[in-house]
């Protein structure tokens, strides 16, 4: 194979828009977006975050696309493509592999926990039980080794038996089905939020911002979550972008793609806070607020169990269709680098997923007391090793590379598929250039402890 031959392309503009949306929308706009927006005091948070979405995720988003529908390959072979066979702008794919697979160990042990919630809400596990029980359910979940391990496998087969239909017939026609679902249920959970007592104090928390809350490192954690929220910075959307077709208006897209991603983070906490108010708990419960709080609420709504099914259900193809993205990215470079067979490469990759997540499975149980990685489990250190370093290295180079070094990226045709857009071109170059890659230097200084005293 090696890059030869006709490659996949989607089969329609509608199916990559759902896709790629699938990728974005994950647990980071359901379950982290609102934990994270609890703990930085809401309003003025969300307003930088969605700043920094536009400012920074989008241009980064139409670079990357931009870059795998010209290289037409995986992520390391785009660079191949694009400079010279062997150059060493590779090494930004490679870092997008490592990241993505490692993602995709640590992503899966918490969308199993996902799993787990909607059979116990399925057997009314949560109905007739006080807040203090429910809360146990969590720990007791993740206190169990092979309860926790066999949720994680079952989640990553689930992620390798789409990956292996391959783009168009796995990918593609899942995501038709599971991203209008997700929505139908969001907006459903939403309405029976705007419809609790706690409406207007969760429409306040989420919309009115007080900047006094803004503290400098809730400014960056806003920058950071830009990228994890957006699937940028891991290769996904350079190997997403590889199977679009050169016509393709890369602005709409990412306009679409970003779009629908705030609309399902801002649903997702429109429909968690005013029930979080309604029953007196507090918003910085941190990540446990989406597992151990909705239940909670919804054990004391009517229909309550059904609710809680469709909740967990939706959270569950949520982190899904992102998994099958970062999966993707690994599976795409063996196929076209190593000219490995698709079926052969998914079932060995996600297997090895599977392997190396087991340390993060084991992190709330066994290997609770095994800290020596920074004084941390092994699941919260991939987990910031990959959210708060590779994806924002991964993203940094990106911009790097598309705003000073790539000569191919300046062409206003190419970021709108001919549409007449002047000021679209100059616009993207700044904003890749200088705005992009200075906010990142930002973030990244600020976690290794740059601007603390
Ligand atoms: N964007 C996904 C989410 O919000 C996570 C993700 C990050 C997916 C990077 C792919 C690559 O859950």
């Amino acid at each position: 194979m090696k890059g030869s031959g006709a490659r996949a392309q989607w089969a329609s503009r509608l199916g990559f828009i759902l896709a790629a949306a699938g990728s974005a929308i994950g647990l980071g706009n359901i379950w982290k977006f609102p934990y994270i927006t609890g703990q930085n005091g809401g309003g003025a948070f969300v307003l930088v975050y969605l700043v920094c979405i536009l400012l920074v995720g989008l241009p980064i988003m139409m670079a990357e696309l931009h870059i795998g529908r010209r290289g037409q390959r995986d992520a390391v072979g785009c660079f191949a493509v694009l400079e010279k066979k062997r150059t060493r702008w590779r090494f930004i794919g490679w870092l997008g592999v490592c990241s993505s697979f490692l993602l995709l160990s640590f992503y899966a042990v918490v969308a199993g926990w996902s799993f787990d919630y909607v059979l116990q809400a399925a057997s009314g596990g949560f109905q007739g039980r006080s807040a203090e029980e429910i809360n146990a359910l969590f720990g007791q979940l993740v206190s169990s080794p092979a309860q926790v391990v066999f949720w994680q496998g079952s989640f990553l087969v689930a992620t390798v038996g789409i990956v292996i239909g391959g783009v168009r017939g796995g990918i593609e026609r899942w995501s038709k089905i599971l991203m209008p679902l997700l929505f139908l249920l969001l907006l459903l959970l939403f309405l029976r939020g705007m419809l609790s007592p706690g409406a207007r104090a969760g429409l306040e928390f989420m919309f009115w911002p007080d900047f006094a809350k803004l503290t400098p490192t809730a400014l960056l954690d806003a920058l950071g979550h830009a990228f994890f929220t957006l699937s940028l910075g891991a290769a996904t959307m350079i190997t997403y972008g590889s199977y679009l077709d050169q016509k393709a208006d890369l602005l709409s897209l990412s306009v679409r793609i970003t779009l629908l991603d705030i609309m399902v983070a801002l649903l997702a906490g429109l429909a968690i806070f005013p029930v979080v108010f309604a029953a007196g708990l507090e918003p910085n419960s941190g990540p446990g607020l989406v597992f151990q709080t909705i239940p909670i609420v919804f054990s004391t709504m009517p229909f309550g169990s059904v609710l809680a099914v469709l909740f967990f259900l939706l959270l569950s193809f949520a982190a899904l269709s992102s998994s099958i993205s970062m999966l993707e990215v690994s599976v795409s470079y063996l196929v076209d680098e190593k000219g490995w067979g698709r079926g052969a490469s998914t079932l060995l990759l996600g297997g090895a997923a599977f392997v190396v997540g087991i340390p993060s499975a084991l992190s709330f149980n066994r290997l609770a007391e095994f800290t020596p990685f920074f004084g941390q489990t092994f699941f919260d250190f991939v987990n910031a090793l990959v959210s708060s370093y590779l994806l924002p290295l991964g993203g940094f180079f990106v911009a790097v590379y598309a705003g000073w070094f790539w000569k191919g990226s300046r062409r206003q045709d190419a970021l709108d598929g001919g549409k007449d857009r002047p000021w679209l071109y100059p616009v993207w170059h700044v904003l890749i250039k200088y705005v992009a890659p200075g906010a990142v230097a930002l973030v990244l200084l600020n976690q290794i402890g740059w601007f603390r005293p």
